[in-house]
C-alpha cells in the first residue's frame, strides 16, 4: 500500500512540475538551458546562484539574433529581451501592454509580502513620481545636515533621506523590514503563483516589523492625520506642513478615507524599494574608490575648483558641476550594478515586436542589464573600468540619463522617477567623503574588489567588507563645511 502511495505521489509530483515549468505557450522562444518539463524546473534552482551566467549566455546568442530569449526560474520563466534595437522597442510598450506594476510585483513578489493594495495601487508611487524631482533644491540643506550627522557618527548611508529621522528604534526597524523582505520573499519565489498566497502565510516575516512601525509612527501619524483632515474641511492653509515621503503619504490616506495604519506598509516598501537600491550602488562605488585610491586626487581636485567657482559655498550649483563625479559614478553603475535585469514588465496582452517574435500576455518580461553594458559593441574595452570614459557627456550620457544601452534606472515610461534625486544625493556624499577623508579598501583584500553575492537576478554588496576611512585633518583646520 505504501508503495502504491509513493507512485501515486511520484506521478503527481512530476505532473505538478509538467504543468509548472514545463512546454508552455513560450515553446517559440529559444531557452537558455533545457525547457524539457521537469529537467527546466531542476535547472531553474540553479537560477539562484547563476542567473548572470544564464542571461549572458543569452544575450551572447540573442542580442543581435531574435533578441529574445527564456530562462527558468523556479517560480516562472522569464523572457529576456536583449540588444538595443529590441529594448528600444520594449521602451515603447504602453503599460495596458506591459505593465511595470505586474513586472515590479513579479520580481518583488509585492502582494504576497506587503499586500495586493500596494502591489495593485498604480499611484503608490505616484506622490514621489510628482514630489520627489522638483524638491532638490528645498531638500539641499535637509540632505546636507543628514549626511553631515550620519557620516560623524558612524560612516553610514544617510537614510531617512525622504523621510529624515534621527528615532535609532525606527531607523532599525527600517533596516529589519527590509531583511525581512528579502528573506520572504526569497522563499515566496520559489513556488509557483498559485501557491504562493500560501506559502506568504507560512513565511511572511514582515509583519512583526510593519507592526514595530507602525507602533513608532502611530502617534506622528495621528497627530499630522488630524491636522490635514483639519486643513480639508476649513480650507486652513497649513504653513509649516512637513514635506516628507511620511506626509506625502498620509495626504493619500486622507484623501482615499483609508486607516491611519494603511500607511505604514506603503512607506516601508518605498523606503526599500528606492532608498536600500541607492545604498546598494553607493557602496558598491565606495568599493571601486576604495580598491583605488589613486582616482580619489582627481575628484577632490574637481569638488575644490567647483566650490571655489562658487564663491566655497555648497549648494545644487557645485553638485552639477561634477563631472568626474558623475562618470565615476557611472561607470560604477556599468560594471558593479545591482540587478542583472532592468525594466520588469507584465505582459497584459499579447506583444508582437518588429522582428514577428510574439510574447504572450501574462508573462514576467525584463531587459538584460548587466549584459548590456558588458557589450563591447556599445563600450570599448568594455571590462576595463575607466573612471572618467563618460566625462564631458553630461547631459545626454550622464549618470541620470537612460539610454537602451545604460539600465540601472530602467528606461522609457517608467524610468525611474528618482534618479535625479537619487544622482545628486551620490554626487553630494561623494563629494563631502572625499573632501574629509582618506579611503582604503578593507586590508583582508590586498587592494582587489570585493567579490558580490548574488541571489537569482540581484546582486549584492559584499556585507562582510569593510571600508576604511581616516578624518583629512588638514582639511578641518583649513575650510569648513558650511
Ligand atoms: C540608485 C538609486 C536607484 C536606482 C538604481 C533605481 C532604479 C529604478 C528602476 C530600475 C526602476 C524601474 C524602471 C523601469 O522599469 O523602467 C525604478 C522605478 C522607480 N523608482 Fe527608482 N531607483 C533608485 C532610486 C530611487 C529613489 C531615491 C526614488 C524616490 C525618491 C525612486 C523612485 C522610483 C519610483 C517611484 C519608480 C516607479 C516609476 C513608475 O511607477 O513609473 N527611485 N527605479
Amino acid at each position: 500500500m505504501n508503495d502504491l502511495y509513493a507512485v501515486i505521489s511520484a506521478l503527481l509530483a512530476s505532473w505538478f512540475l509538467w504543468r509548472w515549468l514545463g512546454q508552455t505557450h513560450l515553446g517559440h522562444i529559444p531557452t537558455i538551458g533545457t525547457s524539457v518539463p521537469v529537467l527546466s524546473y531542476i535547472q531553474s534552482l540553479q537560477f539562484f546562484k547563476r542567473a548572470g551566467e544564464f542571461i549572458q549566455e543569452g544575450y551572447n546568442k540573442h542580442a543581435y539574433n531574435g533578441g529574445v530569449f527564456k530562462v527558468a526560474m523556479p517560480d516562472q520563466w522569464l523572457v529576456v529581451i536583449a540588444g538595443p534595437t529590441m529594448i528600444e522597442e520594449m521602451r515603447r510598450l504602453p503599460e495596458d501592454i506591459a505593465s511595470l506594476l505586474g513586472g515590479g510585483d513579479q520580481s518583488l513578489a509585492t502582494r504576497h509580502v506587503v499586500g495586493t493594495r500596494v502591489a495593485e495601487d498604480p499611484d503608490r508611487m505616484a506622490f514621489v513620481r510628482a514630489r520627489v524631482g522638483r524638491n532638490i533644491p528645498e531638500n539641499f540643506n535637509m540632505l546636507q545636515e543628514e549626511l553631515t550627522t550620519a557620516l560623524s557618527s558612524v560612516i553610514g548611508f544617510p537614510d531617512g533621506s525622504l523621510f529624515p529621522s534621527r528615532d535609532q528604534q525606527l531607523l532599525s526597524v527600517f533596516t529589519q523590514f527590509a531583511r525581512d523582505y528579502t528573506i520572504s520573499r526569497r522563499l515566496i519565489i520559489m513556488f509557483p503563483n498559485i501557491l504562493k498566497p500560501i506559502v506568504s502565510r507560512v513565511f511572511n516575516r514582515t509583519h512583526g516589523s510593519v507592526r514595530a512601525a507602525y507602533t513608532l509612527l502611530a502617534p506622528a501619524i495621528r497627530e499630522r492625520r488630524q491636522k490635514a483632515e483639519e486643513c480639508l474641511k476649513t480650507g486652513r492653509v497649513w504653513h509649516d506642513k512637513p514635506n516628507d515621503m511620511l506626509m506625502w503619504a498620509i495626504e493619500r490616506a486622507v484623501q482615499e478615507g483609508r486607516p491611519d495604519e494603511s500607511v505604514v506598509p506603503s512607506l516601508l516598501f518605498a523606503e526599500y524599494s528606492t532608498v536600500r537600491v541607492e545604498a546598494m550602488n553607493f557602496t558598491q562605488a565606495l568599493f571601486r574608490l576604495s580598491a583605488n585610491p589613486q582616482y580619489i586626487a582627481s575628484l577632490r581636485e574637481e569638488v575644490e575648483e567647483a566650490l571655489a567657482a562658487n564663491n566655497g559655498r555648497w549648494n545644487k550649483t557645485v553638485v552639477t558641476m561634477l563631472s568626474k563625479m558623475d562618470s565615476f559614478l557611472k561607470e560604477s553603475f556599468r560594471l558593479s550594478g545591482v540587478t542583472h535585469t532592468s525594466m520588469w514588465r507584465q505582459t497584459q496582452k499579447p506583444v508582437t515586436f518588429s522582428n514577428g517574435t510574439t510574447i504572450p500576455s501574462g508573462v514576467f518580461v525584463a531587459a538584460a542589464a548587466a549584459a548590456t553594458h558588458i557589450d563591447g559593441n556599445l563600450y570599448p574595452n568594455p571590462h576595463t573600468f575607466d573612471p572618467w570614459r563618460f566625462v564631458g557627456c553630461v547631459g545626454q550620457n550622464s549618470l541620470a540619463t537612460t539610454r537602451p544601452d545604460f539600465l540601472p534606472f530602467g528606461h522609457g515610461r517608467h524610468a525611474c522617477p528618482g534618479r535625479h534625486f537619487a544622482t545628486y544625493q551620490m554626487k553630494l556624499l561623494l563629494a563631502y567623503i572625499v573632501t574629509k577623508y582618506d579611503l582604503a579598501m578593507d586590508p583582508r583584500l590586498e587592494g582587489k574588489l570585493p567579490q558580490s553575492i548574488t541571489f537569482g537576478t540581484f546582486i549584492f554588496p559584499n556585507p562582510s567588507v569593510r571600508v576604511m576611512m581616516r578624518r583629512r585633518v588638514h582639511y578641518w583646520t583649513s575650510r569648513r563645511w558650511e
